[in-house]
């Protein structure tokens, strides 16, 4: 386990405390947490190091934590309705079959890892309904989760977040200002993506939408659904020593602080099973929310660790438009 120590907090431009924890740590702490004991209470653990924050969220609980792992094996670790906010933004079984180029003969970095493969669209529904399963066991009666994706998986992830009964509240497009071109010129270019926020079942009551705040966000009048935002570039994109994208799919921070700032209060906590670069995680601390990301490729978590023990930086959104 490696533990940040960061003495500030989210206003002073430094982080909270948190944690990187292998699975096995991470359920370590979990059975010590619902063991019947004062939390933060932490029996056999090392004690933390003199100036350390505990990483204790509002009820006792370890939040602020990276957990390196799958999340079908990690989300049954946490215990049942303990979280307020679930975004996940899934692998989108993308089944690239050949290298995408540019006109001037460059190749362009799309997303053909491992992590994004399933053979057919049936071990992909299967996939998704293992984990839209296990979210919604952790998820508070008061939850939500958002789950943001493509044309490739949204109407699968739709469905079984139907069949499962959770039930829709919105369905968001995120316009991109700055979309990608079609490079073959076969298509319209995909200049948008969805993201579906649901509650846990159609007679779920309290959860969280900051009406009067997006409001307000939007000039007085009310927040749309339809959300013009640009993609993650410059300086908010993290990139490799050769200059190269360090994730495929990093997202960007415009989109997560609007809808945490929408629909999560602070002290909240955020979970986060597909982490990836830890954009989630930035906003949501920055905005002072718990959090706990899962991620299963360790060089992200890498990226994460990096990322997350650097000063938060301003705001990203832009004024909103008013439309
Ligand atoms: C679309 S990306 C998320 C990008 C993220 N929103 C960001 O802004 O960086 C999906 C991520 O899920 C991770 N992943 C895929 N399958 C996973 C699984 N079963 N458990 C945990 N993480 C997984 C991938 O490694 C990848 O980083």
């Amino acid at each position: 386990m490696t533990r940040q120590d960061e003495s500030g907090n989210g206003s002073t431009g430094q982080p909270p405390p948190w944690a990187v924890l292998t699975a096995e740590e991470f359920a370590t702490c979990q059975l010590e947490w619902a063991a019947d004991e004062p939390p933060p209470a932490r029996r056999g653990r090392p004690s933390p190091p003199a100036g350390e924050r505990s990483t204790a969220g509002p009820a006792g609980a370890p939040w602020n934590i990276v957990a390196l792992g799958d999340c079908r094996d990690v989300l049954p670790m946490v215990r049942s309705e303990s979280v307020d906010t679930i975004f996940a933004d899934p692998p989108y079984n993308l089944q690239l079959k050949k290298a995408l180029i540019r006109p001037n003969q460059t190749l362009v970095e799309s997303v053909d890892a491992e992590w994004d493969q399933f053979n057919t669209f049936q071990d992909y529904d299967r996939f998704t309904y293992q984990w839209l399963q296990a979210c919604q066991r952790v998820l508070k009666p008061t939850g939500a989760i958002w789950v943001m994706g493509t044309y490739h998986n949204i109407y699968r992830i739709g469905r079984l977040l139907q069949d499962l009964g959770f039930w829709i509240l919105n369905e968001v497009c995120w316009i991109k200002t700055n979309p990608m071109p079609n490079f073959r010129g076969s298509r319209f270019t995909n200049a948008h993506e969805t993201l579906i926020w649901a509650k846990k079942s159609e007679t779920a009551k309290g959860y969280t939408f900051n009406y009067q705040d997006m409001k307000a966000a939007n000039g007085g009048k009310q927040m749309r659904s339809d959300w013009v935002l640009p993609i993650c570039t410059g300086k908010e994109r993290l990139r490799d020593e050769h200059g190269r994208k360090a994730h495929p799919t990093q997202k960007p921070e415009g989109v997560l602080e609007r809808v945490i700032a929408a629909s999560t209060q602070p002290g909240q906590l955020i979970l986060d099973p597909f982490a990836g670069t830890g954009t989630t995680a930035a906003v949501a601390a920055r905005l002072h929310r718990q959090w706990l990301m899962i991620e299963r490729e360790p060089d992200y978590v890498e990226l994460m660790r990096a990322r997350l023990s650097a000063p938060l930086g301003p705001p990203r959104t832009p004024p909103v438009r008013g439309r």
